[in-house]
């Protein structure tokens, strides 16, 4: 049984930007930057975006996180947007979700500069992504099919997977790059029936239901690979995963742990993804985020 250390794949992902920001420095030229949004004070979303601040930090890109209050208006966000789409120093913009209930989420998103979006939820992007057409990707899913190509599980060709969760953030769009990666895929949610004799079938489980342990042992077949996506916080604070880790890691391959899984790996991509709309809005493409 192998443990998908995440947190290392993505301390790789992170050198290799790393030192292509020095070159970038060294030859003089702008660094890239990323700007994050944060509306209010959800304490969880105030612990991803100090998470971005310092891995920015830490490869050496421009960042600067926005931090309005929880009262703003649709017209204030859509302000700001505007003035960072139009600024040249930014390549990458991020409104942290969730945003308060006064805000429209998908006409902030769909206000975005989709160059400039490195969490890949534009709808131009979101379509690009479905007609696997090169672009941003949404990190946590590119960050997943990063991790299975660490096992070696690249061309996916004759797998079956099973996606536990449809949310447009993780859900969906890692149903589609397994797709695009020739699984045969299933999604399932909460209004599924028998959710757990899919999950037997299935050679690949994304638990992203956002329910604790929500994966049991007897849920896997026998050399499954398991991806964890739950970041549920328990009372004392601490990251729960959906998967009952101690008792899957019996019968699965591999596993991935939370913390050290997913979380680290869809901040890397988003380092990743904001330089490459930096390449592309410094060769003058209109996009050049790629794929997987
Ligand atoms: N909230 C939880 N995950 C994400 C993400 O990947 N991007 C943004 N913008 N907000 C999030």
């Amino acid at each position: 049984m192998q443990i998908i250390d995440g947190k290392k794949i993505a301390q790789e992902v992170k050198d290799q930007l790393k030192e292509t920001i020095e070159q970038i420095t060294m030859q003089g030229k702008r660094i890239p930057q990323l700007v994050v949004v944060l509306v209010g004070e959800n304490p969880a979303s105030m612990t991803y975006v100090r998470n971005k601040e310092r891995a920015c930090e830490a490869i050496g890109m421009k960042t600067k996180t926005l931090r309005l209050k929880e009262e703003t208006t649709q017209e204030e966000l859509l302000t700001l947007i505007d003035q960072l789409n139009h600024d040249p120093s930014v390549d990458g913009i991020l409104v942290q979700l969730p945003v308060p209930a006064q805000i429209n989420e998908q006409q902030v998103l769909q206000a975005i500069d989709p160059s400039k979006d490195v969490d890949g939820f534009h709808p131009l992007n979101v379509g690009k992504m479905m007609i696997n057409e090169a672009t941003c990707l949404p990190c946590t899913p590119k960050g997943i099919l990063r991790m299975l190509q660490s096992i070696g599980y690249e061309d996916l060709s004759g797998k079956r997977a099973i996606v536990i969760g449809r949310s447009n953030i993780v859900g969906k769009p890692v149903a589609q790059l397994l797709l695009a990666n020739h699984a045969t895929v299933t999604i399932a949610h909460s209004r599924t029936k028998g959710i757990e004799n899919l999950c037997r079938e299935a050679d690949i489980v994304i638990a992203a239901a956002g329910v604790v342990k929500l994966v049991k042992a007897d849920w896997i077949k026998e050399g499954a690979v398991v991806i964890d996506v739950g970041t549920t916080r328990d009372e004392q604070g601490k990251l729960c995963g959906d998967v009952d880790f101690e008792a899957v890691k019996e019968k699965a391959s591999a596993i991935s742990p939370v913390p050290g899984g997913v979380g680290p790996m869809t901040i890397a991509m988003l380092l990743e993804n904001t330089l490459q709309a930096y390449i592309a809005h410094e060769g003058g493409r209109e996009n050049g985020c790629t794929t997987v």
